[in-house]
């Protein structure tokens, strides 16, 4: 049998919930919940509770779902500790630079899931040849998603870039800083719409990537995860469907 990862979780909020649960209950061959870090909800699951250091000191690798602010201390722990990281909070490595300058100091890498975004992988693939020449993102979320109950007609509430976007809306656009990353353009290049809409059942982001050889479009319209409310269906996956990747014998995409 090859090595089993110890994976740790940080924050057992909506999305850190749905990232230790599918981890206790073994549904990712090769890896084990080892520990988590959480400041005020309960910890429900079996493993010790324990703060940023000895997380990164338990854990081969750390799963980052926490408020954008709280990213950089985590990565202060992880990085140069050596230990991986899934960053969930995208937004955070543009909003905290010195992020990405410790990281490129350490031997721990850091992955960012695709999240709510769908796409990523054949803007990767632009990327990998340099090729990305514009990329677009238009989200679209229900008013009470901005905290914004006023709003009851359709309201474009942000249009500027990605930076822009992550400085405005840290806890709602990481799906522009995701773009931005996949794609390697620089964040102010990256143009961003967030549009609030009584009439939105769920989050749609919609993407246009342009390159000299190929157009990509995506859009996803996102529903809440049955199991629990406050997070993404798809953006819970995505963590999990990261991690799979990382001990999986055949990948895909
Ligand atoms: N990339 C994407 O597409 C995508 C999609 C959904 C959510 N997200 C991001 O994922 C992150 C988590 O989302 P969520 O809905 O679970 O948020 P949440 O508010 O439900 O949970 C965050 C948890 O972190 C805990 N916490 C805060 N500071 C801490 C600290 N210093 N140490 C330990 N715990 C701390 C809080 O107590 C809370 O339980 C958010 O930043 C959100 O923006 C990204």
């Amino acid at each position: 049998m090859g090595k089993v990862w110890n994976v740790g979780v940080a924050g057992l909020g909506a999305m850190g919930r749905v990232v230790a649960g599918g981890l206790a209950s073994g549904e990712l061959p090769g890896m084990r919940l080892a520990a988590v870090a959480e400041v005020c909800a309960e910890n429900p699951f079996d493993v010790p509770k324990v703060d940023f250091c000895a997380l990164a000191l338990a854990c081969d690798l750390v799963c980052e779902c926490l408020p954008a602010a709280a990213v950089p201390d985590l990565a202060a722990a992880c990085l140069p500790a050596g230990t991986d990281m899934v960053v969930i909070t995208s937004a955070a490595l543009l909003l905290y630079p010195e992020i990405l300058e410790a990281h490129r100091d350490s031997r721990a890498r850091i992955f960012v899931p695709s999240g709510a975004l769908a796409g990523m992988d054949a803007v990767r693939a632009l990327a990998s040849a340099g090729a990305v020449t514009g990329a677009r993102l238009a989200s679209t979320k229900p008013p009470a998603g901005f905290g914004r109950a006023d709003i009851v007609d359709k309201t474009r509430i942000f249009a500027g870039n990605a930076l822009g976007a992550a400085r405005a809306y840290p806890a709602n656009v990481n799906v522009a800083a995701t773009l931005t990353l996949a794609s390697g353009l620089p964040p102010e290049a990256v143009e961003v719409e967030v549009w609030a809409d009584p009439a939105a059942t769920g989050n749609t982001h919609e993407i246009r990537v342009e390159s000299a050889f190929s157009v990509v479009t995506a859009r996803v319209e996102g529903q809440p995860d049955p199991a629990n409310p406050k997070t993404s269906a798809l953006a819970g996956r995505s963590v999990l469907a990261a991690l799979r990747r990382l001990t999986a014998p055949l990948v895909v995409g």
